[in-house]
């Protein structure tokens, strides 16, 4: 879901290029990333393999032997934009024939050989699940012969990799803790790209986080397509899980989690409305280091396309799911994804979108036209009939709304006074930094003696539709 996984990274990240400070001597490695969190998490686990074959890592793709694509698939024009990148690399290509072009996740995963053999566009392609095999599918393409594993998995979880950390800011890091998904809401094409979920050892995933916060990261952000799905016992082995012996839940690894440091946050993505139980909303409760922000796809506010969409719910049911978090964190602030003109949607469907917004009033959202995938159960079953024009209007209405709530919430909280976890300078000046709050409101305030990973007090002066202003007091 929205991390596809959830949120879509920020456009600043998208097509991002690593570059280490270790980057010296050896073969160079180009890698990109695009799409969701869990992309860019994977390419850490990526560089992670890479370094220890002992490439270099290098911010330009010209220099570069090898070339690696971290790709989406979730909607045509995220594929369409990668398709464009690979063919400007082809291009370099024809300079320096000896560069390796390879492309990694989704669509690696659900293009696999047309890429590498219709289109011509590719030497190595690598799905979510076969990272490890990348320097031998390095090496066979270096011995003069296409190379792909696109095998999908059933207990990989990466868990003994520790990943490179591409982020500069070492601040804030994301922390897979499940990998696939088996949900198979209808229009999406997760599932058959990133194939069956599975949980990742628990302690692996605290002794990660203790290991980021004596590196002096001060946030981590726990991945998975479902998290309220993670479970975990004695015998996990991917799908193969013994209920007679003690498992740990979401709530629990939540727990687990924010025991590592009291200044550690903690956040999440992305919960599941069919699957959030109240647990996690008392752990949420009950540790202020968890922070209180919820990120919770609604997709449609109409319970016939909810069940077309095979969400698992009904607009009752979500609803009740707010009235547990409001209830239960009174001060929560709360996200979600949308998506406007799936199949055979009316009007009326559509205005039952806006009316649960208006009820729900989101911090903000994620906000997408439907957009059909390949072998999905949505592509083979109901016909994708509404016009682009209509949908775009749609989409319009839906982006108008939220603009207004976030403005509204955004406003509420001038005057008062916030922490925030300093993460990084400003875009616009260096003199300025950027934090968030609990809630995951951006801040932007002059800088003063504050340093990047500092918590502040920071009193909210001004605001706009994105982000509040303020001052440190
Ligand atoms: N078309 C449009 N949006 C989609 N999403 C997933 N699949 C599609 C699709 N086929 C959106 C959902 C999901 C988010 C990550 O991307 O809203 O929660
Ligand atoms: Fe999320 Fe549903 Fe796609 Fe799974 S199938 S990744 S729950 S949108």
């Amino acid at each position: 879901m929205g991390i596809v996984l959830d949120k879509d990274m920020d456009e600043a990240r998208q097509g991002e290029a690593i570059s280490m400070d270790s980057s010296k001597g050896g073969k160079k490695l180009y890698l990109e990333s695009y799409g969701c969190a869990m992309n860019f998490s994977d390419s850490e686990v990526v560089a992670s393999i890479m370094t220890n074959q002992g490439f270099s890592t290098t911010q330009d793709s010209e220099e570069a032997d090898v070339v690696l694509i971290n790709t989406c698939s979730i909607r045509e024009n995220a594929e369409q934009r990668i398709r464009n990148r690979l063919t400007q690399f082809n291009k370099a290509k024809r300079q320096r024939p000896g560069m390796v072009i390879g492309i990694l996740g989704c669509m690696a995963e659900r293009l696999k050989k047309n890429l590498l053999e219709e289109e011509k566009l590719v030497d190595l392609v690598a799905g979510p699940d076969s990272y490890r095999d990348l320097p031998g599918l390095i090496s066979e393409v270096e011995g003069g012969q296409k190379a792909v594993n696109v095998l999908l998995s059933r207990d990989e979880t990466y868990a003994d990799i520790n990943p490179v950390r591409l982020d500069k800011n070492g601040v804030t890091g994301f922390v897979s803790i499940t990998r696939g998904c088996d949900n198979m809401c209808s229009f999406c094409v997760v599932p058959f790209t990133r194939g069956r979920e599975r949980s990742r050892d628990p302690h692996t995933i605290v002794q990660e986080c203790a290991a980021l916060f004596n590196a002096g990261y001060r946030e981590v952000t726990l991945l998975g397509q479902n998290v309220d799905s993670y479970r975990w016992n004695m015998t996990s082995k991917g799908d193969i899980k013994d209920e007679t012996k003690p498992t740990t839940n979401f709530a629990e690894l939540l727990v687990m989690v924010a025991g590592v440091h009291p200044e550690l946050r903690i956040r999440f993505s992305t919960s599941h409305p069919k699957d959030m139980t109240d647990d996690v909303l008392y752990a949420i409760a009950n540790h202020k280091n968890i922070c209180n922000y919820i990120h919770l796809p609604v997709q449609s506010g109409n319970s016939d396309i909810l069940k077309k969409m095979n969400r698992g719910y009904t607009r009752e049911w979500y609803m009740n799911r707010i009235d547990a978090i409001k209830r239960i964190i009174p001060d929560c602030g709360i996200s979600t994804d949308i998506i406007s003109g799936f199949c055979g949607e009316t009007i009326e469907e559509h205005q039952d979108t806006l009316s649960i917004m208006r009820e729900v009033e989101y911090d903000s959202a994620y906000m997408y036209k439907y957009s059909e995938r390949p072998k999905t159960l949505a592509e083979r079953k109901y016909e994708d009939n509404i016009p682009e024009d209509e949908k775009q209007r749609r989409l319009e209405e839906i982006i108008e709304l939220q603009h207004g709530h976030s403005l509204k919430i955004h406003k509420a909280q001038i005057g008062q006074i916030q922490e925030v976890l300093v993460e990084k300078e400003s875009r616009r000046s260096s003199e300025q930094l950027m934090g968030r709050t609990d809630k995951n409101h951006k801040v932007i305030f002059d800088r003063k003696d504050a340093k990047i990973g500092d918590y502040v007090m920071v009193k909210i002066t001004d605001c706009n539709k994105a982000s509040l202003r303020g001052e440190i007091v």
